[in-house]
């Protein structure tokens, strides 16, 4: 039997994409032989660095004293903000964001110093002897306090669309409230890293493990006050990113390289975990605060939403992540009046960064809760009020941003969804269940997810490679994207055999190299395949023609009618070996490698009207969740998740169904067992797996039917598929709302259980206990 995401592959001739191909390092992965970069043979004479971290939230720093650090055995140097050459900053948009601390902390974790010395052990010991006298100022610690106190890190976002407070005032009905949403560490297995090498005259290779080795290129130089041509960073693969290395990895690649460079010796920093946890910025936690009016049958008039995020100490990637969240609170919804408003609390904690679905989620999810609401105030199943609220035609198909939907298939995936996943009969048995069942009590939710691909930065919409054919017939792509686990390296191979027409095999793809491909873009927002994918393409194709054009010379007829598959070459009635042709033509002297450039046609956005044409397309997908709750322990279990994701015509089934089963484990994990706790003093307490828990094997449901949907992509992307790699971490909202709908289920389904997220076991005891409270007849 076929995988049961397998779709039936299109009776092409020759078809390298579409295939579930293994990833391409998937042999190397499960024999331990694949390179992450402290797998990198060191250099002799390499010294290994560690950061000493500050102990307050907000204090200015009196008295800095590391003598016992200096004498501490093993260390070779201790460095501090005097010792940077070039500028103290790694803000990859605004520049406040400090590489060490300068005369001020601005929370529990960040770095005032670097110490240096000859293991990694011995330079993690000294950092923990820094003496530092602090003068305390008060400390701001959570988004409501940030909104209280006016503290931003930039100025607060408004979309607006229609008469809101009209349409608010005139609906028959009304719901309002509030939702906290916790954010969540990006735990990627192998940490942040950095290996710096000095090379000669001002030349640093920095070996880093980061989704986006051109920034760190830009940081690099910065900080040593040379040259981005001095700078080469180069990065085979992660061990996860998850966005956690889009922006954060400038740190640990700066304070290395700062180390390198002042004592021309390679310098490697590796976190230790708590390190890791305890420096760099998460997923983004909001709280929201929402009035929304609708009629009778459940159709949303009017709705408001005020969110606010702890963004941290400085804004890092707040602002593109607060304006998808405020780009994403429509959903699959049309919601013709609105107003949404975002604001980035600037907090004295770690600085939020990019997680996987960048604000998406997060503007999404305040949407559905408030449906669910809706939903049980009617007494109607909430899959009837999401789906009455779609996106339609004729006027409802503009978002709040005015980009029209063009590609919804919202209504027939979820149409899909719910007779596959038999929801309407399970429905019956879950209240069924629930009747004879006081402690334990089902749940079930179908939700619904539209996300946009691009970067709602336009100018990062860009892409290069290179494609090298050599002269036996071998083939080298290398591209500005980043392998993370993701598998962007197996889709440009298979774009570029498919060009060629040559088995995968044929095709190898190198470390990602600032000196390959110049100033590219953070593997990010899910375009990595789309953008690198579409650049590789077109470098292939240009040695494609090269060489149709040289076996039409060869052996007569057009070259536009020369063929490229099974290897080999068909050219007016001739067939030649592929290889063979390569030797022929490098002997006549064609140019056999190529570069390679895409940018998506047809963005604009204005961030100060908050509209325009931001996305390149929409992804579509839809999951049905099952829960059982014990509500007297608040323990839970996911008994089966159907998943129908719309990846357009995939270039990889299995790759993606991977991505989709990934993204909604993960997924679920925020929402339910990953908490985030700061003590009163502001330190982050939950910084390694023994407090935070991340969803383990056994988390995953027993019956797990994740399937694509068949679709085509109707813009022009490569080979008409979609992106993967965020949109399904919004699937597992199903999760979320079927719990809510367990323990709504203690009350007859009459109160509305008071559930944020993460829906911990504490925090479903507490809804339950709200629940029990707010039932006719309690006491
Ligand atoms: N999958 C794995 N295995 N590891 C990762 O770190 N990151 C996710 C997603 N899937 C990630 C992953 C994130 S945040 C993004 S933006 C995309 O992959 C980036 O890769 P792509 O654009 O090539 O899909
Ligand atoms: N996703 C990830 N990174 C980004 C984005 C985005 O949408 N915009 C700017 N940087
Ligand atoms: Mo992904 S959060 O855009 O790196």
């Amino acid at each position: 039997m076929n995988h049961p995401g397998t779709p039936v592959l299109k009776a092409v001739p020759w078809a390298q994409v579409g295939k579930p191909l293994p990833h391409e390092s998937a042999r190397l992965h499960v024999l331990g032989q694949a390179t992450y970069t402290d797998d990198i043979p060191e250099v002799q004479g390499t010294l290994h660095a560690a950061l000493g971290l500050s102990s307050k939230p907000h204090a200015k720093i009196v008295v800095l004293d590391l003598a016992a650090v200096r004498a501490s055995a093993g260390v070779v140097a201790v460095l501090t903000v005097d010792d940077i050459p070039g500028t103290n900053d790694c803000g990859p948009i605004i520049h406040d964001d400090p590489i060490l601390a300068d005369a001020l902390v601005m929370y529990v974790g960040q770095p005032i110093f670097i110490v240096v010395a000859d293991t990694h052990d011995n330079a993690r010991r000294a950092a923990r002897l820094g003496a530092v006298t602090y003068d305390e100022l008060p400390a701001i610690l959570t988004p409501q306090a940030a909104k209280a106190a006016n503290s931003y890190v930039l100025p607060p976002m408004r979309l607006a669309r229609g008469d809101y407070q009209g349409a608010f005032e005139r609906a028959p009905r009304k719901v309002e409230g509030q939702l906290y949403v916790g954010g969540q560490e990006q735990f990627y297995l192998e940490g942040q890293i950095s290996y710096a090498i000095p090379k000669e005259d001002s030349g640093m290779l920095v070996l880093c493990s980061t989704q986006h080795p051109s920034e760190m290129q830009h940081v690099v130089a910065h900080a040593l006050g040379r040259h981005s041509h001095h700078i080469v960073v180069e990065c085979r693969r992660m061990g996860g990113g998850f966005g956690g290395k889009e922006s954060q990895s400038a740190l640990w690649a700066a304070a290395s390289a700062i180390a390198a460079a002042h004592l021309k010796r390679p310098v490697k920093l590796r976190a230790d975990r708590d390190d890791d946890m305890l420096v760099t910025g998460k997923r983004h936690c909001f709280h929201y605060e929402y009035a929304v009016g609708y009629d009778d049958e459940g159709k949303i008039l009017a709705a408001k939403v005020d969110m606010v995020t702890r963004a941290g100490y400085s804004a890092d990637l707040s602002g593109p992540v607060a304006t998808r969240a405020v780009c994403h609170f429509d959903n699959t919804y049309y919601l013709s009046d609105v107003d949404i408003r975002a604001a980035c609390g600037k907090t004295n904690t770690q600085s939020n960064t990019a997680f996987r679905g960048f604000g998406g989620p997060q503007g999404a999810i305040a949407i559905e809760y408030i449906i669910d609401e809706i939903a049980r105030a009617l007494g109607r199943d909430a899959l009837d009020i999401r789906r009455l609220n779609f996106y339609g035609a004729g006027g409802t198909d503009v978002t709040p941003y005015g980009q029209v939907v063009v590609d919804n298939v919202i209504h027939e995936l979820v149409a899909e969804l719910e007779q596959s996943s038999d929801y309407r009969a399970r429905r019956d048995a879950i209240a069924r269940f629930n009747r004879d069942s006081p402690v334990l009590k089902r749940g079930l939710a179908l939700t619904p997810v539209k996300f946009g691909i691009a970067f709602n930065v336009t100018h990062l919409n860009q892409a290069g490679a290179l494609v090298h054919v050599y002269v036996d017939g071998s083939i080298l792509v290398n591209h500005g994207g980043t392998e993370m686990g993701q598998g962007i390296n197996t889709k440009v191979m298979q774009v570029v055999a498919h060009e060629l027409g040559v088995d995968l095999a044929h095709v190898r793809a190198s470390a990602t190299d600032t000196s390959k491909v110049a100033n590219t873009s953070a593997t990010a927002a899910s375009t990595g395949a789309d953008l690198n994918g579409k650049a590789a393409q077109d470098a292939a194709r240009q040695i494609r023609e090269r060489l149709a054009a040289y076996a039409a010379r060869q052996y007569g007829g057009a070259a536009a009618l020369v063929r490229f598959s099974n290897n080999t070459v068909f050219a007016n009635g001739h067939e030649v070996a592929f290889c063979d042709l390569v030797q022929k033509a490098y002997l006549a002297r064609v140019q056999l490698w190529s570069d390679g450039f895409y940018a998506t046609p047809g963005l604009h956005w204005d961030p100060k009207t908050m509209s325009g044409h931001p996305f390149s397309y929409y992804a579509y997908g839809a999951a049905v969740a099952e829960v059982v709750v014990d509500t007297l322990t608040g323990e839970w279990k996911l008994a089966r998740a159907d998943v129908l994701y719309d990846a357009g015509q995939s270039l990889n089934p299995a790759i993606d169904i991977g991505q989709v089963e990934g993204a909604f484990i993960q997924g679920m994990g925020w929402l339910t067992t990953e908490e985030l706790w700061w003590n009163p003093g502001g330190k982050l307490m939950t910084h390694a797996p023994s407090t935070y828990k991340i969803p383990g094997v056994s988390d995953c449901p027993e019956d797990f039917r994740v399937r694509l949907f068949e679709n085509r992509n109707v813009e022009d992307s490569i080979h008409r598929s979609k992106a993967v790699g965020e949109p399904p971490l919004l699937l597992p909202f199903s999760v979320f709302f079927a719990i809510r709908d367990a323990i709504s289920a203690l009350g007859g389904h009459r109160v509305d259980p008071p559930l944020n997220a993460p829906a911990t076991s504490e925090e479903i005891l507490r809804a339950v206990a709200a629940v029990e409270a707010a039932l006719p007849g309690a006491a």
